[in-house]
């Protein structure tokens, strides 16, 4: 079964409406998927999303709908938007305030999973604020592990839907015709902040500054690591294993 849900809300703008149109689920899973970039964060989220029957909401995907949106960009925006070029981290205030405008998000009645957010130790203490000011607990913590070199073939060859940004992967996950997407046939592009030397970036910046969270969320009980080496359904099968066993309520 295909779980559709209109993310306008946390994609567009926290004051569009969100529209679900998916059955309810067994119960509500409240996620964080970290992990390297590259590593297959998005492409679990939106399997696990159709299995659990809730949002995939990625702070990195915001930041994406912001750059191609026609409207003008605000001074914080422009700002962010050339970060994410660099490959650098947005710095956190403008992150959690954009987070902040979509915590309703966090007392959806489904659940949600959060991708590429917290990516610092100060992101994390936000997020735990935002959360228990609406009493609502994380479930689990989930991080992706696998070696750089792996990253890096993923990476470069990931390609990205200019329109719907369906990603693929030109020797993992092809699409059906070269460069067009499947789904709604527009052109496959490589993201800015795939090129090598963004990457090189990326890859440093998690290891300064998102690595601590796994000690953090370990602390907190909330951790589960998994290896991301195979193909996207073992992982799922693996991740789906390790959800299965959780008891109804966690810590927060
Ligand atoms: P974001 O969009 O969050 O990027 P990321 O964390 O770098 O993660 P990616 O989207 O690159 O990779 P992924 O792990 O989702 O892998 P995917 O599934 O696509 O953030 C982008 C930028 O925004 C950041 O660099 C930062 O500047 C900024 N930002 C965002 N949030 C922020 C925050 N909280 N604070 C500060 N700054 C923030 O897979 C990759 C490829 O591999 C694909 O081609 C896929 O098809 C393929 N693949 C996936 N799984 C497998 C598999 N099992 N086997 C083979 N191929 C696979």
């Amino acid at each position: 079964m295909t779980s559709i849900s209109n993310k306008a809300a946390w994609v567009d703008e926290p004051q569009q409406p969100c529209v679900k149109y998916m059955p309810f689920p067994k119960r509500p899973y409240r996620l964080v998927l970290l992990g390297a970039p590259g590593v297959g964060k998005g492409t679990q989220a939106d399997l696990l999303c159709q299995e659990l029957l809730t949002c995939h909401l990625s702070t990195g995907e915001v930041f994406r709908a912001i750059k191609d949106s026609d409207r003008e960009k605000t001074a914080a925006q422009k700002e962010a938007l050339a970060y994410i070029k660099r490959g650098e981290l947005v710095p956190d205030e403008i992150v959690i305030d954009m987070v902040r405008e979509r915590s309703d998000c966090f007392v959806c009645e489904y659940g949600f999973i959060l991708d590429g957010f917290p990516r610092t130790l100060p992101q994390a203490a936000a997020l735990r604020t935002m959360l228990g000011e609406v009493d609502v607990a994380l479930d689990a913590v989930i991080t992706y592990e696998l070696p750089k070199e792996v990253i890096v073939d993923r990476l470069s060859g990931r390609r990205m839907c200019s329109n719907c940004r369906t990603n693929y992967h030109i020797e993992y996950k092809p699409p059906l015709q070269d460069g067009v997407c499947d789904r709604c046939a527009g052109p496959l592009v490589q993201r800015e902040d795939d090129r090598p030397e963004s990457v090189v970036v990326r890859l440093e910046e998690y290891q300064e500054s998102t690595e601590p969270l796994i000690q953090y969320y370990r602390k907190a009980g909330l951790l589960m690591q998994i290896s991301a080496m195979g193909d996207p359904q073992s992982v799922f099968r693996k991740t789906m294993g390790m959800l299965e066993r959780l008891p109804s309520v966690v810590g927060s």
